[in-house]
């Protein structure tokens, strides 16, 4: 009989501890209804029972009942308000962060050095006021050579350092052999004054620790009433301090190219793989001077009111001074234990 649970029978406790060991607020609501339900709830059957008692009996019965819903009541509603916000001890447990754990880090990547280089360039030409500019990598011999003054038998249209493109007796093509074509193009669709750098690859039948087939190269040109020189030197010393380091060491030397006039080349210090001094060799990393006539005559320019300066950087031979590496060709693989270094 039921009532016999009202004396501190195994039931109530029992009840009790499924209260306390109650996982959800779904779970504590079937308990609840099992116990004060309004047709079979076992504390709604025990106080139906009571009528059938004698009254002293009733009266010991009604109140140990009492107590029992009322610490029923307190412990399903003392439960409920723990289910819904955890204590901070569960909080601590669940919910702590152990700020001496390594985590293992999240790989970030970065761009190659070379495309990386060449966002410095544009920016750092870009302050200087410079347009950007872009041609194509298969260019006409004529823009490739011709109309820069590079005389049908110069040595630098020979097979040895071109890749020559099947023509089918249409004009003949080449993958540029550098970006100065993209010189004649600026000139051809704008007006002077100007200032423009072209980046981008070219193509060379050449291989070793400093020469790649393919490298990039970002030419320069700078046309006005007044340029000078000096105006290029100062350009250029600017860009390399900037792009390389602040005491880069350079020089300048006199050097021939058809479509300026005079011409220069700088070198910088490097340290090659076979360097003998503690100094290191020089390393030609640029081709300038100031723009041949017979250039801009072919852009329909006048050379008498119009003069400017041309630059072409070899961008590989740059980055490769300014993070010390002894071989060009490190730097085309895509290999990653190379690459993560930097
Ligand atoms: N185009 C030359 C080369 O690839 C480099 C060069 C030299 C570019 C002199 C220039 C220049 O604009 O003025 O070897």
């Amino acid at each position: 009989m039921l009532i016999a649970m009202t004396d501190a029978s195994p039931s109530w406790a029992d009840l009790f501890k499924q209260i306390a060991d109650a996982k959800s607020a779904t779970e504590l609501d079937a308990l609840e209804q099992s116990v004060f339900g309004r047709k079979e709830g076992l504390m709604t059957l025990a106080m139906k029972e009571l009528k059938d008692l004698d009254d002293a009996k009733k009266k010991e019965i009604a109140k140990d009942l009492n107590t029992q819903k009322n610490k029923l009541s307190e412990s399903l509603a003392k439960k409920r308000a723990e289910l819904l916000s955890p204590s901070s001890d569960a909080l601590a447990k669940d919910e702590k962060i152990d700020v001496t754990l390594n985590l293992p880090t999240k790989e970030q990547g970065h761009l190659h050095l070379v495309p990386e280089f060449m966002d410095q360039v544009e920016e750092v030409f870009g302050r200087m006021g410079f347009d950007v500019a872009y041609s194509p990598e298969i260019e006409s011999e004529d823009l490739n050579f011709t109309q820069l003054n590079i005389p049908e038998n110069h040595p630098a249209r020979d097979a040895q350092d071109t890749f020559w493109i099947k023509n089918d007796g249409k004009e003949k093509s080449v993958l540029r052999t550098h970006t100065s074509p993209g010189q004649i193009r600026y000139m051809r669709s704008h007006k002077p004054p100007f200032r423009a750098i072209f980046p981008g690859k070219v193509y060379r039948k050449d291989a070793d620790a400093t020469h790649s087939p393919m490298f990039h190269q970002f030419e320069g040109l700078m046309i006005g009433e007044n340029v000078t020189l000096a105006n290029m030197k100062a350009v250029m010393i600017t860009a390399i301090r900037e792009l390389v380091s602040k005491d880069a060491e350079f020089r300048f030397r006199t050097g021939f190219f058809p479509f300026v006039e005079p011409g220069l080349e700088v070198d910088m210090r490097w340290q090659s793989e076979d360097s003998k001094t503690k100094e290191g060799d020089w390393l030609e990393i640029v081709g300038c001077g100031m723009t041949h006539p017979e250039v801009l005559r072919n852009c329909d320019i006048d050379p008498e009111k119009w003069q400017g300066f041309a630059f072409g950087f070899g961008i590989e031979r740059m980055v490769m001074i300014k993070h010390q590496i002894p071989n060009i060709r490190s730097l085309f693989p895509g290999d990653l234990r190379f690459l993560k270094q930097f």
